[in-house]
């Protein structure tokens, strides 16, 4: 077998060391925990670091996310947690408990996340939580990790964190109430050493796929032998160890041995560890003769206690390794590490991470001999164009299978240069550069294999599609400074699938966008309504993500609202919330109403105009039935005489009426007027004016009618069946209960010639009817001597003249003196 050695040099920029970032999982599950508990970001409540010293009483009913980390609460208490039934999520870290009364989680059984790390519970508390999933109680005071009895409620366990800086040993019936739980990832450890390890007591934990253990071992190292043996009786497949040698400790021997005889053990990660050159050797050799495909150190400090650097002995053993990480490096030596290594032994490698490790250059041997290598991960180093493409090195063969290269975090400057290189790394198909310092000058040619690129967080601005490959499939622009997007911006990729423009300041999406796009982020922008209009465009859409936008809450959000398919939304409802009006401000979107008819003209018309119409029709039924017709016209008429009247008011002041009364009656009851009423009246010395005799000829009737009406004192109808039948007399009453109503009650006389039923009088004479109901009328009696009755009151009627009235009613009558206008002659007809 042909062995080829290389000599890799990493050069170091030591100022990088310090910035590395770590991998965060903690974060990751509270992120989890929140992501499977809210609703609504109404039901989260952070109270955290407020020097509270109670919980407060007057919390949320329906609250689901309560954190009241780094308050002094010494102890929590059952009566705040009596209504919270909704509670999902609990956060009291750092809050100096002791204790935890046994009732505080008796009326909240929906609790999933309950984390009370980092307080001084001198006890694991009892707990019957059956839904929880993730209890944390590290960092606490107890000094044995026995589990209370109760712990056999939790079934629903997932993940348990275990530390005490008291407890230096773990007994064998420690974990016995979880053993027919579901527990999958145990986290276990104060970072402290232990002093005794009991056989068999993890091996009661059966379903555990997942040991971190944060127990450093120096002193004991056969206590840690013991324990992977008892790992290797679990399920477990992972495997981390934070800090498991402390630092400047003299380990001698082989602590690691075990690995090569644990078939299930796949994943490897060691945390926070100092590692010499020394060790490593050792180390790696087993973990090469393991099943560990996957190994990760992160946080190391590595030192090289060998003169020669590190030197790898060869081996004729098949790999399983297949991913390597290094995330956070430091050298303990301020010098380049010296690695020689067989790069043969690395042919099966698909996965290398190479991150927060202070490399600047990268070695022309590596590019070549890693011919499996599919991602590279270079992510968070010094890199510079050249650094990573060094003119000395020859490219013949450059990562030949390489599919994923990350590049982020680095110092790349210039895009054509870069698009230039990758025609080289001929399956390239994703390349990551966010995090640098792209500069857009040149025109870029890119290789028509790369299918997604990710520019986030560069300053790159609207210009930035032009310089972008017409293959891409998934583009990452977020954070680049874009201010529009058009469509001819995108319409250069004819493929684009995936489109990520997150924390930009774009405000609108422009419609017919892309027909191919099935993701789109558009969250953190200045957009403020997305209508239906712009995703009409985007027909194959089956992400968008677009909150922490300043939406308005108005009729352009209706249907985004209400009609938009929320599925599409992966962060709906709880990143979507109200800016504007000023009145809803910050309230969640998916809370804000607002009436569907309001907001679609097409539905206000289709809803309108049926109404409309039917209300019209209502309105002209009831008007033809109510004879509103004649009302209208009358009205009408009255209007018009009245305001024509009052501008003549001042000149008839002492105007006197010229009759004691106006006889209105029918044609057919004209015998009796003119042989009883007239002579009868007369001859007492009221004059009268008379339809047939007083009317001025050739004047048209209804002047006629107005000028005897003003020119008199009382208006008399006499009234019979005929009466009511006659229209003519219609307007004559018309008149008069105008005035009457206006001026004087009394003005109005009515001699009843014959009975007429008052609901027998046709609807249109609605005033009649009532005048007859208030009013006192005369009845015309057949008997003579009570005929003699009927003249004597009816002359007193009309004569009695009240100065006072008869100058109002002088007044009165001359503002309606003027004539009715010629334009209604027709009208009346
Ligand atoms: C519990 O809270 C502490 C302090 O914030 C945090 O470090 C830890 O990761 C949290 N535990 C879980 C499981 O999220
Ligand atoms: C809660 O508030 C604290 C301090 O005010 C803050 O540091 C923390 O990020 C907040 N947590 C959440 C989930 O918003
Ligand atoms: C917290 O409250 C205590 C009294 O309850 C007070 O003495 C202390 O100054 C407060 N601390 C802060 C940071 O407000
Ligand atoms: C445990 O959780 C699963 C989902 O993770 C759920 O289907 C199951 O009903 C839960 N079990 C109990 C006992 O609540
Ligand atoms: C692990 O278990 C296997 C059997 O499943 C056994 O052959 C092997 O020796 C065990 N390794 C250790 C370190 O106990
Ligand atoms: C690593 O080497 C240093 C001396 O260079 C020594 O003090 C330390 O104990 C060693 N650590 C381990 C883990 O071997
Ligand atoms: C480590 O311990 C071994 C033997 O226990 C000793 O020979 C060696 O010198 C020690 N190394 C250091 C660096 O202390
Ligand atoms: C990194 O590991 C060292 C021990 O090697 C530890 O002291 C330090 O706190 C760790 N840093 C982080 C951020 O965990
Ligand atoms: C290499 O493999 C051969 C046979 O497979 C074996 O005899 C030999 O001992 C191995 N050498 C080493 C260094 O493991
Ligand atoms: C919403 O979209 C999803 C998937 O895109 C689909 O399964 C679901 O039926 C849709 N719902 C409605 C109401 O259209």
């Amino acid at each position: 077998m042909a062995i080829k050695s290389v000599q890799v040099a990493l050069l170091f920029w030591t100022t990088a060391l310090l910035s590395w970032r770590t991998f965060c999982l903690a974060e990751l599950i509270e992120d989890q925990g929140y992501a499977s508990c809210v609703t609504s970001r109404r039901q989260v409540q952070n109270l955290s670091g407020q020097n509270l010293t109670n919980v407060p009483l007057d919390l949320n009913n329906d609250m689901q996310y309560l954190d009241l980390s780094h308050n002094p609460l010494v102890e929590l208490q059952a009566a705040p947690f009596q209504r919270l039934s909704q509670l999902c999520f609990l956060k009291a870290t750092s809050c100096g408990l002791r204790v935890i009364n046994p009732g505080v989680f008796v009326h909240t059984p929906k609790l999933k996340f309950l984390n009370i790390s980092n307080n001084l519970l001198d006890y694991i508390p009892d707990l019957s939580l059956p839904l929880l999933k993730i209890l944390d109680l590290a960092g606490n005071q107890y000094d044995s990790y026995q589990l209370p009895a109760t712990f056999e409620t939790l079934t629903n366990l997932s993940a348990l964190y275990l530390g005490s800086e008291n407890t230096l040993q773990v007994d064998f019936n420690d974990f016995d109430s979880l053993s027919d739980s579901s527990l999958h990832h145990l986290i276990l450890g104060g970072g402290v050493e232990w002093q005794r390890y009991d056989r068999g007591s993890l091996t009661k934990m059966k379903s555990l796929q997942r040991i971190t253990l944060k127990v450093p071992f120096c002193e004991n190292l056969d206590l840690f032998e013991n324990l992977l043996e008892d790992v290797n009786e679990t399920q477990t497949t992972h495997l981390e160890l934070v800090n498991v040698l402390p630092d400047l400790c003299n380990v001698t021997g082989d602590p690691f041995r075990n690995l090569r005889t644990m078939p299930l053990v796949t994943h490897l990660t060691i945390v926070n560890t100092w590692i010499n050159s020394s060790f490593m050797m050792i180390f790696l050799k087993n973990v090469f003769l393991s099943n560990v495909r996957t190994i990760i150190f992160t946080n190391i400090t590595y030192s090289e206690d060998t003169p020669e650097g590190f030197k790898f002995p060869t081996l004729n053993h098949t790999m399983v390794l297949r991913s390597l990480t290094f995330d956070g490096l430091k050298h303990h030596q301020y010098k380049y590490p010296s690695i020689e290594i067989s790069v043969d032994m690395f042919s099966k490698m698909d996965y290398l991470k190479f991150s927060g490790t202070g490399m600047n250059t990268v070695p022309c041997n590596l590019i070549s001999t890693l011919p499996s290598l599919e991602t590279l991960d270079l992510s968070n180093n010094v890199l510079s164009d050249t650094g990573f493409w060094p003119s000395i090195c020859s490219y013949t063969s450059v990562f030949p299978n390489l599919r994923h290269l990350s590049l982020s975090e680095n110092r790349f400057v210039d895009l054509s240069f870069i698009a230039q290189q990758t025609h080289q790394m001929k399956y390239l198909e994703s390349l990551d550069l966010s995090f640098n310092s792209i500069v857009l000058d040149k025109p870029c040619f890119w290789p028509i294999h790369i299918t997604s690129l990710s520019l986030s967080n560069n300053n790159l601005g609207n210009k930035v599609f032009s310089f972008l490959s017409q293959y891409l499939q998934q583009i990452d622009l977020s954070k680049t400074g874009i201010t529009t997007l058009t469509k001819e911006d995108l319409l250069q990729f004819p493929m684009l699938t995936h489109l990520f423009l997150s924390s930009n300041s774009i405000k609108v999406i422009p419609t017919d966008l892309s027909p191919t796009l099935v993701s789109l982020y558009i969250d953190q922008n200045y957009i403020t309504s997305i209508s239906r209009e712009s995703l009409v465009g985007l027909p194959s859409l089956r992400t968008l993500k677009a909150g922490d936008n300043p939406f308005v809450c108005s009729c352009d959000s209706y249907w985004f609202i209400n009609t938009m398919n929320k599925s599409l939304l992966p962060d709906w409802p709880l990143d979507y919330t109200c800016s504007t009006p000023p009145s809803v401000a910050d309230l969640p979107m998916s809370e804000y109403r607002t009436s569907r008819m309001s907001c679609e003209a097409w539905l206000q018309a289709a809803v309108a105009l049926p109404v409309t119409i039917l209300i019209v029709l209502a309105l002209c039924s009831a008007f033809y039935a109510c004879d509103g017709v004649w009302y209208t016209k009358m009205l009408w008429v009255w209007i018009r005489v009245k305001r024509r009247g009052q501008k003549q008011a001042n000149l008839l002041n002492n105007t006197t009426f010229r009759y004691h009364s106006f006889i209105s009656y029918s044609h057919q009851d004209s015998a009796w007027v003119e042989s009883k009423l007239v002579p009868s009246l007369e001859g007492a010395g009221l004059s009268l004016c008379i339809h047939e005799r007083d009317f001025v000829p050739g004047q048209w009737i209804v002047d006629n009618i107005i000028n005897c009406v003003e020119a008199s004192y009382k208006t008399l109808f006499v009234l019979s069946n005929h009466f009511v039948q006659s229209e003519w007399c219609n307007y004559e009453l018309f008149f008069a209960q105008h005035r009457a109503i206006d001026a004087q009650q009394d003005s109005l006389v009515f001699i009843l010639l014959e009975p007429i039923p008052t609901n027998s009088l046709p609807k249109k004479f609605l005033k009649l009817r009532r005048l007859l109901m208030q009013q006192t009328y005369l009845e015309w009696p057949k008997d003579e001597r009570k005929q003699q009755v009927f003249w004597v009151n009816l002359r007193s009627m009309l004569q009695v003249a009240d100065h006072r009235i008869l100058k109002d009613m002088a007044l009165e009558l001359t503002q309606s003196a003027s004539l009715i206008p010629d334009d209604l002659v027709p009208l009346l007809k």
